[in-house]
């Protein structure tokens, strides 16, 4: 029997209620299969840093760090600033156990009703995670006088930015997708995105077999619209990536939808995995989120850690009730409460 360690952060909002049935849908997992989940749930939210002053305790990082793997909700909600909740929970975790790969699918499922009319998409966003334009690097000078400016840094080094192009390819590579497009904006930002593109003509020379080009990521953005069935990988800076990543999600039919892991590829630290959604402070408390953003990741959590009939698993039984239409929430067009779509998937997994 494998057992594997799940460290869990539900954070806030709707992520606590996520968080609750994706461990419903690991216990009837591990009901049906070789595996076990012994989990560890922590309580690191705005809620945790209204009472502590902080968003996870000193030693938090050391505490996740022997775990198999980290499942998060979402994280922020109104009452602590959003860069402080950002800066002291998620991006921590994602930069120190450098998990420099975040992998995002843009698949459609059947059963899924896209705002597009063409349907066709199945594509894979390779987001780097570590530095770029949430290095948090800048400076606020002057505050409040007439001449107040802030300066806002991004920093890309020859290793981050190199690693994840080289990812992108070898990904593609790996998974006989034979088309990776770079998101650049070197037109306007002539020194992070030239150096980004000048790293990407090198890297790109070692995969002769695979077409590669780079777009300007506001001509990509359209393109998205235009034609998803011919994208098959696309790689980007942290913020582009977050960005293309809500529209990928969107174009699917809702941002409760897509996954996220964020991957440590060397395994020297837990990788993380997380629905792309953050905390809807607008439905939370209503038990109508969509959960299958997180059974997603939990898919993808299942695949990193080797269960890959599991993780097939979970997508069947997703798609199974996604096509049967009678128990989906709110936002695909249906009126069930999570747990109720939860409930079906679970019962789902078990046919
Ligand atoms: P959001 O993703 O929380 O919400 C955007 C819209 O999508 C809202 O109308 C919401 O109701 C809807 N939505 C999101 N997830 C849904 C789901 N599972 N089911 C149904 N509808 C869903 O983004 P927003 O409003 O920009 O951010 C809210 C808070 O979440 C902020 O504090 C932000 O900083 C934080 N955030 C955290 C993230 C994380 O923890 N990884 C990611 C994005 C935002
Ligand atoms: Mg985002």
């Amino acid at each position: 029997m494998k057992n594997f360690k799940i460290d869990l952060i539900p954070g806030d909002g709707i992520g606590v209620d996520v968080i609750r049935e994706g461990r419903r849908l690991l216990d009837q997992i591990a009901g049906i299969s070789g595996i076990s989940f012994e989990y560890n749930e922590l309580p690191w939210s705005c809620e945790y840093y209204l009472k502590h002053g902080k968003m996870m305790p000193d030693d938090g990082l050391s505490i996740l760090s022997d775990c198999d793997a980290i499942l998060l909700g979402a994280v922020g909600f109104p009452g602590v600033p959003d860069h402080i909740s950002l800066r002291q929970l998620l991006l921590p975790i994602r930069v120190q156990f450098d998990e420099y790969v975040n992998i995002r699918p843009v698949k459609m499922l059947p059963g899924l009703s896209s705002p597009l009319k063409n349907e066709c998409m199945d594509f894979v966003c390779i987001r780097e995670n570590s530095e770029g334009e949430y290095c948090g690097k800048g400076e606020w000078r002057n505050e409040g006088k007439a001449d107040e400016t802030v300066m806002q840094q991004s920093i890309f080094t020859r290793k981050g930015t190199e690693r994840i192009l080289r990812y992108a390819l070898e990904y593609a590579k790996k998974t006989g997708r034979d088309n990776v497009i770079s998101a650049t904006k070197s037109n306007a930002l002539n020194y992070s995105m030239v150096f980004w593109d000048k790293i990407f003509e090198e890297v790109r020379k070692d995969y002769p077999q695979i077409t590669s080009s780079k777009m300007h990521v506001d001509a990509l953005a359209g393109y998205f619209i235009m034609h998803p069935e011919r994208l098959q990988v696309v790689v980007a800076s942290n913020l582009f990536g977050d960005i293309l990543t809500d529209l990928g999600s969107a174009m699917l039919g809702s941002i409760g939808i897509s996954p996220s892991g964020n991957i440590n590829p060397e395994g020297k630290y837990p990788s993380m995995f997380e629905p792309i959604h953050g905390s809807a402070p607008d439905i939370a408390g209503q038990g109508i989120a969509n959960p299958m953003g997180t059974f997603w990741a939990i898919s993808l959590m299942l695949e990193h850690l080797g269960c890959h009939a599991e993780a097939a698993l979970v997508l069947e039984a997703m798609k199974r009730v996604l096509q049967e239409g009678k128990h989906l929430t709110r936002d695909i067009g249906g009126n069930a409460t999570t747990t109720e779509m939860t409930d079906a998937i679970i019962d789902a997994l078990r046919i």
